[in-house]
C-alpha cells in the first residue's frame, strides 16, 4: 500500500526562546526536524510533507530536497488544522503524521505501526505515562476498543486519571482523511481543529482503532523547551554509546561522548573522555583516540592513534600513524602508515607518505611530503601569497632542517637536506644540502655597550 507522510512543523516553539524555529533546534548535530526527515525517508514513502508556518523561510532554506515538498500555514489554528493543509496533495494509500519536534522516534515503531492501517484500520501510536499532563487520553469502551481521543483541558477529572496518552503520531487511510478533516470544529477549551478527534470520526465511520507503543518513551518526547531538548540529547547520546560499545568500542566513559554524525567502527577501538565524533568517521579495528578530541569526517586506519586534544576534519589516518597531543589536521590531510604527527602540528591539504615524520610546532599547507622524509620543528610552507596558493612536493628521504621556510611553489627531491633556518625559495635537487641562510660571522673581543653615566 502507497504511503505519504505529513510532518507538522508550523509551530512557533516559544519556551524555546529562540530567534532560531523550534524544529531547526539541534540534536546531535542535526535539526530535529532533519532526523525526523532521516525517519520518514527511511520508510520510502511516495512523498513527504512538511507543513511549516513560524519561521517558514528558515526552515524551506535549510531542508529543501527533491523529496520534500513544503505547504504553509499561514496560521495555527490546531493539529487537525495543520494536517488539513497538505490534504489536497495527498493521493496514498496511507498517511502517516509525524511531528518536527519529536525527533527520537525509531523507523521500527513506525513500521510496526504502519503494518496496522488499512481501509478498515486506524492505526495510534500511545504511550503509558507516568504524568500525562498536557496529553491528549485514549478513551476505550469496557472492552477496550479505542474510542476517542480527549485533549487534557477538555478532559474531566475521571478521564485525566488516564495514563495511556496519544503521542500525537498516527497513520490513517488516506482516502478517507480529507472527509474527516473537513468534518473537525473548533468548538473546544482551545478554540483549535484537533487532529485527535479524528478518532471519533473515524469509529463513528466503523473503522477500528489499532494501537501500538514505542519501544522507549523518549522515542515519543517533544521538545518544548531547552531542558526538553537537552533530554533528548542526553537520551540520543546514550543510545549511540550503547550502540558503540555493543559493536566492540571502548568508551572510557560513555557519559563523556558525543557522536553527533554517522559513526562505522571496527573492533577493539578505544576512545576516552571528551570525544567529540561529526559527519561522517570511519575507525578501523585497534584506533584509539585520547581525550578532548573532535573528529569530523574523518578515516582513521588500522591501528591509528590519536592523542589527547587534537582537532581532524577531513584527514585520513595511515594504518599505525599517530597524531597529537594538540594537532590540527584540516581538510586535505592524509598520513600513509606509521607517519607521524606531533604536538602543535597544523596539516591541511597535506600528504605525509608512509613514515614521514612532522614532530612539532609545523604547517605543512598543499605540499606532498615524500616516504620516511622529516620535517624539522618550525618549519612553514609559505603556500599563499596572498591572492594564490602554491604547492610544495617534498621527495621521499627528505630532512628538512628546523625553522625552515618553504616558499611555494619549490620542490626538494628525494634525498634533499636543508640547514636549519633555511628559506627556501629555489628547488632542491636530490641528495643536495640547501642552506639558504645568512653565513654566520663571530666578532671577537666585542665590548657591548654601556650605560651613560648620570649628568
Ligand atoms: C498534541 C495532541 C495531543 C498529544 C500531544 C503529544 C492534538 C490536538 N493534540 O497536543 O493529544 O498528547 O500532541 O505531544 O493534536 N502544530 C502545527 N500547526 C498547528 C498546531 C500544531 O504545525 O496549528 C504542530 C506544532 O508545531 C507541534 C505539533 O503540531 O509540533 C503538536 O502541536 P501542539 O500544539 O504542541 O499539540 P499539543 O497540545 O502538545
Ligand atoms: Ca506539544
Amino acid at each position: 500500500m502507497s504511503l505519504e507522510i505529513v510532518i507538522l512543523a508550523a509551530g512557533q516553539g516559544t519556551r524555546m526562546r529562540s530567534a532560531l524555529p523550534k524544529v531547526l533546534h539541534p540534536v546531535a548535530g542535526r535539526s530535529m526536524l532533519g532526523h525526523v526527515l532521516d525517519r520518514a525517508r527511511e520508510l520510502q514513502p511516495a512523498g513527504i510533507h512538511v507543513v511549516i508556518g513560524h519561521g517558514a523561510d528558515q526552515v524551506r532554506s535549510q531542508l529543501a530536497a527533491d523529496d520534500v515538498s513544503f505547504v504553509v500555514q499561514a496560521e495555527q489554528l490546531g493539529t487537525g488544522h495543520a494536517v488539513a493543509q497538505a490534504a489536497p496533495a495527498l493521493t496514498a494509500e496511507r498517511v502517516l503524521i509525524l511531528y518536527g519536534d519529536v525527533p527520537l522516534i525509531q523507523t521500527e515503531t513506525l513500521q510496526r505501526l504502519l503494518q496496522q492501517v488499512d481501509d478498515q484500520h486506524l492505526a495510534l501510536l500511545t504511550v503509558e505515562l507516568d504524568d500525562p499532563t498536557g496529553y491528549g487520553r485514549i478513551l476505550r469502551d469496557d472492552q477496550g476498543r479505542v474510542t476517542a481521543i480527549v485533549e487534557h483541558k477538555d478532559a474531566s477529572d475521571a478521564q485525566r486519571a488516564i495514563r495511556e496518552g496519544n503521542t500525537g503520531i498516527l497513520a490513517v487511510p488516506g482516502r478517507r482523511l480529507a472527509d474527516w478533516l473537513g468534518r473537525l470544529s473548533n468548538s473546544n477549551a482551545q478554540g483549535e481543529y484537533y487532529l485527535t478527534d479524528v478518532i471519533a470520526l473515524a469509529v463513528a465511520d466503523g473503522l477500528t482503532i489499532a494501537t501500538s507503543q514505542p519501544a522507549d518513551a523518549m522515542e515519543v518526547q517533544g521538545a518544548n523547551d531547552r531542558r526538553q531538548l537537552a533530554q533528548l540529547e542526553r537520551h540520543f547520546q546514550q543510545r549511540a554509546a550503547e550502540r558503540l560499545m555493543l559493536q566492540g568500542v571502548t568508551l572510557l566513559d560513555p557519559l563523556r561522548f558525543d557522536q553527533r554524525g554517522e559513526v562505522e567502527a571496527g573492533r577493539d577501538v578505544s576512545i576516552d573522555v571528551n570525544v567529540i565524533l561529526e559527519g561522517r568517521v570511519v575507525l578501523e579495528d585497534g584506533v584509539s583516540i585520547g581525550p578532548n578530541c573532535v573528529i569530523k569526517d574523518s578515516v582513521l586506519k588500522r591501528g591509528a592513534i590519536i592523542k589527547a586534544n587534537s582537532h581532524l576534519d577531513g584527514a585520513v589516518i595511515g594504518e599505525g600513524a599517530d597524531v597529537g597531543p594538540f594537532a590540527r589536521l584540516r581538510p586535505g590531510s592524509e598520513l600513509g602508515s606509521k607517519a607521524h604527527v606531533g604536538n602543535f602540528v597544523e596539516l591541511k591539504n597535506a600528504h605525509l607518505q608512509d613514515g614521514a615524520k612532522a614532530g612539532h610546532l609545523t604547517y605543512l599547507g598543499d605540499a606532498s611530503i615524500g616516504p620516511g622524509s622529516n620535517i624539522g620543528a618550525g618549519t612553514i610552507t609559505c603556500n599563499y601569497d596572498g591572492a594564490n596558493k602554491f604547492r610544495t612536493e617534498i621527495g621521499g628521504d627528505v630532512f628538512v632542517g628546523s625553522n625552515s621556510s618553504l616558499v611555494a611553489p619549490v620542490t626538494l627531491g628525494a634525498g634533499a637536506t636543508t640547514a636549519a633556518g633555511s628559506v627556501i625559495t629555489a628547488d632542491v635537487p636530490a641528495d643536495a644540502l640547501a642552506l639558504g641562510r645568512a653565513r654566520q660571522v663571530n666578532k671577537t673581543g666585542w665590548q657591548r655597550p654601556k650605560k651613560a653615566p648620570k649628568a
